[in-house]
């Protein structure tokens, strides 16, 4: 038998695991094994040191629940979830808005409402903003019927469900008009720090980073025929826009609040403009494009899984 040693290690293990039938299988594990050995002989790894980072990954999935999914805050927070978006995105057939993060707080059950709708059911004095923009294809020509799904925190800094697991707040599903015009009320939303009661927090804490994602607004974007697009629109004037804790801000999706915009359709508030290009779909559309969770969704699939006879 051969002798096994640091050096012949990674060579042996991706011997073994040549056998694996699934090709994609065996190039993903082929690969994560050779980068995980280099990691390990770079930092000269102990022992101790492998035990703890096996102890803080059990914690992280033991903090998981159907409402809490802290394997993807922990992507989200070493930035893998906006590279691994940011490829895909490579993958479009044209350059439409840039893609964010989709983040935990998105729900599909959000309210269909008429243009101009307010989606906070408390507006405090002074916090009211009109949302506006157009959905277009990448040459402008408008897409009507396109919905537009938006979601936020309050003035607070806190989601509906933050405060109220069965509330529904601060969210709305629209439609475009003939001219690809969304336009809705909202208020200002604020910055906030991501859940920090978990090993994700401690991990961020312990390496001094303050926690926050600047104040913004997200959007899940669909048109038949177009790349679902899921981005977010981020205040330019917030002091985090350049060192989100989860990589999901980007000058090219700030925005102003402007006090009165002679084109804004509703006229007397503040308003912000978001305008929305969709890139055509592609087969690569299909196997599904985005790092993020709906917790009702892991909830419903977490029960199907369940309700299915196991694999043999
Ligand atoms: C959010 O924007 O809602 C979010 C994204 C990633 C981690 C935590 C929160
Ligand atoms: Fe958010």
């Amino acid at each position: 038998m051969r002798e096994l040693t640091p050096e012949t290690i990674t060579d042996a293990v991706l011997d073994q695991m040549s056998t694996t039938p699934d090709a994609r299988m065996r190039e993903i594990m082929a690969a994560a094994v050779r980068h995980l050995h280099a990691f390990a002989r770079e930092v000269n790894l102990t022992p101790g040191e492998w035990i703890k980072g096996i102890e803080f990954m059990t914690l992280v999935g033991k903090t998981c629940t159907p409402a809490r999914q802290e394997f993807i805050l922990l992507s989200d927070t070493l930035g893998l979830s906006a590279l691994v978006n940011g490829l895909h995105d490579e993958t479009a057939l044209e350059e439409g808005t840039h893609t964010s993060l989709l983040g935990p707080f998105y729900r599909e059950a959000s309210p269909r409402l008429a243009a101009g709708s307010q989606i906070a059911r408390h507006v405090k004095p002074g916090t009211e903003c009109v949302l506006y923009g157009r959905v277009t294809d990448i040459h402008d020509k408008p897409l009507t019927d396109a919905t537009v799904s938006v979601w936020q925190t309050s003035a607070d800094g806190l989601y509906d469900i933050q405060e109220n697991a069965s509330a529904v707040d601060y969210r709305g599903v629209f439609a475009t008009d003939e001219n690809g015009l969304y336009v809705l009320r909202t208020v200002k939303p604020r910055g906030y720090s991501i859940p920090m009661d978990g090993p994700v927090g401690a991990m961020v804490k312990a390496q001094a980073r303050h926690g926050m994602r600047p104040a913004h607004i997200h959007f899940l974007v669909g048109s038949p025929g177009y790349r679902e697009l899921v981005t977010a629109l981020y205040l330019r004037d917030d002091p985090h826009l350049a060192d989100d804790v989860v990589f999901g801000s980007s000058d090219d999706l700030a925005v102003d609040i402007v006090p009165a915009d002679p084109d804004c359709p509703i006229p007397g508030l503040p308003s912000v403009r978001f305008d929305l290009k969709l890139s055509r779909e592609s087969e690569a559309d299909k196997t599904g494009g985005r790092v993020g969770s709906d917790p009702s969704a892991i909830l419903k699939e977490a029960k199907i899984a369940a309700a299915a006879p196991a694999a043999s």
